[in-house]
């Protein structure tokens, strides 16, 4: 029987990606000693007043169909929260609940873009982000970011990758897998040149809540950008709550209304139980997502740190979120080969970074998601598989 054509190229895009991580986890559930820091799964567990507050839905009777895009009280928590964040009246018509992040930025691509449509990615992205344009229909183009300057937003080389085929840039910051933050002044650029050309701007800002030093700036805050901007979040890293698949889109009210219709079509409504959970992880106080973000902090100084003395390999320190790149490129691996040994002779997995695009197959990406002690051995085995092969750098 014949399959729809384009998910050869989904099946292609993804397909070497996670091996050292599928690999690795086959070996933890097979008892063996393997340190797993090749995804971004939170360790943390859902705070308890959310699961409470899910688990008391679910007892009452939220076990019936709920509203395609959210249920009033989860949009109107979602509409506060952002109203706060971006300094905005965002209003619940603008928002639309989905199963995560990820489902938020399918809707999305499929709401905007027409067959061949082409998406501005900033290079390296997030391994997800072309599959799905592609899985809408849509052309992924990739512009770089600035490797040299810690992955710094390049408005110059968006401008460059515009073309009459563009219809949208699809901004993450910050940023997946670097941890950079984009700065003000180069986001304003790039709303410009959205403006100027018509375009949208999707903002991917899951990590927004998870900044270390320096504070956020979103593209929805930029002048002019209001209508055509949707800003896309989830409570996946903020609350540790990435099983439950709750995140958002927020943009103009015809959006939302398009983004609904397609919902109805395709999923018919959420469950309304968790997202009673969710409403209760957005009007708490916060403390547990300040909790969480000065773990995230102290690991990311501890896993540097640690790294320091590591024969070759050089970490860079995120701005923010859950993850560090580290350049394998002073030692003889690349960042696949030095995945796969370090796995096989030190039970511990990283992603090599040529997952996110040929750009970083010189680096690795470490994940933050484990507790201090778990973290300090990993390091400490990192020292010492790299202290033996030292001397076999090329
Ligand atoms: C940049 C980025 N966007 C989206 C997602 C998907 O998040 P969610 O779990 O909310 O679907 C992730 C998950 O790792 C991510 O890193």
């Amino acid at each position: 029987m014949r399959y729809a054509s384009f998910l050869q190229d989904l099946a292609a895009s993804g397909s070497t990606a996670w091996a050292v991580h599928s690999e690795a986890m086959a070996r933890h559930r097979r008892g063996e000693d393997v340190i797993i820091l090749s995804v971004g799964d939170p360790d943390f567990t859902t705070p308890p007043p959310i699961a409470d507050a899910a688990v008391d839905a679910l007892r009452s009777g939220q076990t019936k169909y709920s509203a395609a895009g959210g249920v009033a009280g989860l949009r109107k928590a979602i509409a506060q929260t952002e109203s706060k964040r971006l300094g905005l009246e965002i209003s619940p018509d603008e928002v639309t609940v989905t199963a995560g992040a990820q489902n938020a930025l399918y809707m999305t691509m499929r709401c905007l873009l027409d067959p061949d449509d082409a998406v501005i990615l900033l290079s390296p992205p997030y391994v997800m982000f072309e599959g799905v344009v592609r899985a809408a229909g849509g052309t992924p183009i990739l512009a770089p970011l600035d490797a040299d300057r810690g992955f710094a937003l390049d408005p110059d080389a968006v401008a460059a990758a515009i073309t009459p085929k563009t219809r949208a840039i699809l901004l993450n910051s910050p940023h997946n897998p670097s941890g950079a933050i984009a700065n003000r002044a180069a986001v304003e650029r790039l709303a410009a040149l959205c403006v100027a050309h018509d375009l949208w701007l999707i903002s991917d800002e899951v990590y927004a809540d998870l900044c270390f030093e320096r504070s956020f700036y979103s593209p929805r805050r930029a002048p002019g950008v209001g209508d055509r901007c949707v800003v896309i979040r989830s409570l996946s890293k903020s609350h540790a709550m990435s099983g439950w698949r709750i995140g958002w889109a927020v943009g103009p009210a015809a959006f939302a209304g398009h983004a609904r219709n397609l919902l109805n079509n395709i999923q018919y409504g959420g469950s309304a139980f968790l997202q009673a959970g969710a409403e209760a992880a957005l009007t708490g106080d916060g403390a547990d997502t300040a909790c969480m973000k000065e773990a995230y902090r102290r690991r990311r100084d501890l896993l540097v740190e640690g790294l320091a003395s590591a024969p070759g390999l050089r970490a860079l320190k995120p701005e923010a979120g859950i993850f560090a790149l580290a350049d394998t490129s002073e030692t003889s691996w690349s960042g696949e080969s030095f995945s796969w040994a370090l796995l096989n002779e030190a039970g511990v997995s990283v992603l090599p970074g040529g997952a996110f695009g040929p750009v970083l197959q010189d680096r690795v990406r470490i994940s933050l998601c484990q507790p201090d002690a778990v973290l300090a051995e990993a390091c400490a085995r990192i020292v010492h598989f790299l202290s033996r092969h030292a001397g076999q750098a090329a």
